[in-house]
C-alpha cells in the first residue's frame, strides 16, 4: 500500500493517512464567529471524504480583533459545546481536527480604522498598507495568555491539537520578520529576540494543555523579499520549535495568491515548484528536525505528492484549495481514482457568500444547498 495511507501518528495523535485539510477560512461562521449549519456541513464532508488530519480555518483568540468576516471565534468559554459538537462529528469519521488559532493583525482590510490592531512596530503591511499599534509588554503578554487560553479551550472542546498561525505576515510572523519588527527591546533585533514571542506562546500554551497535546506551528519558509525573514532563519526556527517540544511544522509561504508568477524562481537557494510550492524548502527542515515536516502549497497531483513522500523525509502532505473543489479528493485517490484534482488555483475560492470553488459546478450547487 502507498506511503500515503498508512497509519502514522503527530505526538499522541494517531492519523489514517498522511493528507491534511490545510487550515481554510471559510467565510461562514456567524458575526461573533459562531458555528453555523454550513460549517458543520463543511467539516462533515471533509471528514466523509477520509482527510486524515482536518486543520480548521483560523479562529480569533480575542474578541475584539479579527482580520477577516466569517471566521471562526475561540475567544471565550461559549465555544466549547459548539466545538465538542463539532469534533464529535469529525470523529465518528475517524479522522482527526485540530483547531487553528490566529492573531491576525495589519494584514487585513477588514473594518480597519474601526479597531486597535496589534503590530511588532509602526511598519504597513506591504499588501494592505493597513499600519498597527507597535504592542507594549502589557500588549504582548495579555495575547500570549489569550492564545493559551485559547487552546486549552480547544482541547476542552475535544480538539486532538492546536495548530498556532504564525505564517503569512500575521502577528506572530511579524514578530519573526526582520521587516516587521523593528523593536529595539526583548522582542527584536536578534533572531533569538524575534523568535521570542513565538516560543513564549509556545511556552505559556504547553503549560496550559500539558505535555501530550499535539501542538502544530505554522510558518514561512522565507519572506521571499530582500529584508524579510530568510530560509536560514526559519531553519533556525525550526530546530528551536523541536528543541521546546513542539510536535509538528508546516512550512508554507504564503504565495499562493501570486504563484503563477512565483514557481520557478528561487530564493534562499532553493526554488519554488510547481508541484508543492514549498517541497524543497520543507524536505531541508525536514532532515535537520526529527519532529514530522508537513508541507503545504500548490499540491494536486497523486503520483507527484507519491513521489515527494518517496524522495523528501516530508511526513505529510496538507491542501486548501483542492479541498475546497473537491472534499473527497482523498477517498477518490484512495480508492484507485488517482485523476488530478479539478483546481485551477486561480484562487476565486474567497466569495462573500463564503469560502468555496467557483469552478467546480458541482460545488457550487452543493453549497447553494446548505441550509444557514
Ligand atoms: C479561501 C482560503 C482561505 C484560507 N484560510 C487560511 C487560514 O485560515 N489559515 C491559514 O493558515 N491559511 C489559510 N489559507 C492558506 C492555505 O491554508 C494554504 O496555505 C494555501 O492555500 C496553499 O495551499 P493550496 O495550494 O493547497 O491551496 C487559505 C487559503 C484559501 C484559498
Amino acid at each position: 500500500m502507498s506511503k500515503l495511507f498508512e497509519e502514522t501518528r503527530i505526538g499522541n495523535m494517531v492519523l489514517k493517512n498522511r493528507f491534511v485539510r490545510s487550515a481554510t477560512w471559510e467565510n461562514m461562521a456567524t458575526e461573533d464567529g459562531h458555528m453555523t449549519d454550513k460549517l458543520y456541513a463543511v467539516y462533515e464532508e471533509l471528514a466523509q471524504g477520509e482527510v486524515g488530519l482536518i486543520v480548521t480555518g483560523y479562529a480569533n483568540i480575542v474578541a475584539e480583533e479579527k482580520p477577516n468576516a466569517g471566521m471562526m471565534g475561540i475567544y471565550d468559554d461559549s465555544f466549547i459545546p459548539e466545538y465538542q459538537k463539532l469534533t464529535d462529528l469529525v470523529h465518528q469519521y475517524g479522522s482527526k481536527i485540530v483547531k487553528q488559532i490566529a492573531y491576525g493583525g495589519t494584514k487585513t482590510t477588514y473594518e480597519v480604522g474601526e479597531r486597535i490592531i496589534f503590530a511588532p512596530s509602526e511598519v504597513a503591511e506591504l499588501g494592505t498598507q493597513t499600519l498597527g499599534k507597535a504592542m507594549s509588554q502589557a500588549d504582548i503578554d495579555y495575547i500570549i495568555a489569550a492564545f493559551a487560553k485559547a487552546s486549552l479551550r480547544a482541547k476542552q472542546a475535544g480538539f486532538d491539537g492546536v495548530e498556532i498561525h504564525a505564517a503569512h505576515t500575521y502577528l506572530i510572523g511579524q514578530f519573526l520578520s526582520p521587516y516587521y519588527n523593528r523593536r529595539d527591546d526583548n522582542y527584536g533585533g536578534s533572531l533569538d529576540n524575534r523568535m521570542r514571542f513565538l516560543l513564549e506562546i509556545y511556552a505559556a500554551t504547553r503549560q496550559l494543555v500539558g505535555e501530550d497535546f499535539p501542538i502544530l506551528i505554522k510558518l514561512t519558509a522565507s519572506e521571499f523579499f530582500n529584508g524579510g525573514i530568510t530560509f536560514d532563519e526559519t531553519r533556525a526556527v525550526c530546530k528551536k520549535l523541536e528543541e521546546v517540544g513542539a510536535d509538528a511544522i508546516v512550512v508554507s509561504g504564503n504565495i499562493h495568491g501570486k504563484a503563477s508568477t512565483m514557481v520557478g524562481e528561487s530564493f534562499d537557494g532553493y526554488t519554488l515548484r510547481e508541484e508543492g510550492y514549498f517541497v524543497e524548502y520543507g524536505d531541508v527542515i525536514s532532515r535537520e528536525i526529527a519532529i514530522p515536516v508537513i508541507t503545504v502549497g500548490g499540491l494536486t497531483n497523486l503520483a507527484a505528492i507519491e513521489e515527494i513522500a518517496d524522495t523528501t523525509n516530508i511526513q505529510y502532505f496538507a491542501l486548501s484549495r483542492p479541498l475546497l473543489s473537491e472534499p473527497h479528493l482523498v477517498k477518490r485517490w484512495k480508492d484507485g481514482d488517482d485523476a488530478a484534482v479539478e483546481c485551477e488555483r486561480c484562487s476565486k475560492c474567497r466569495t462573500k457568500r463564503g469560502n468555496f470553488c467557483v469552478v467546480n459546478k458541482g460545488r457550487k450547487a452543493f453549497i447553494a444547498s446548505l441550509a444557514e
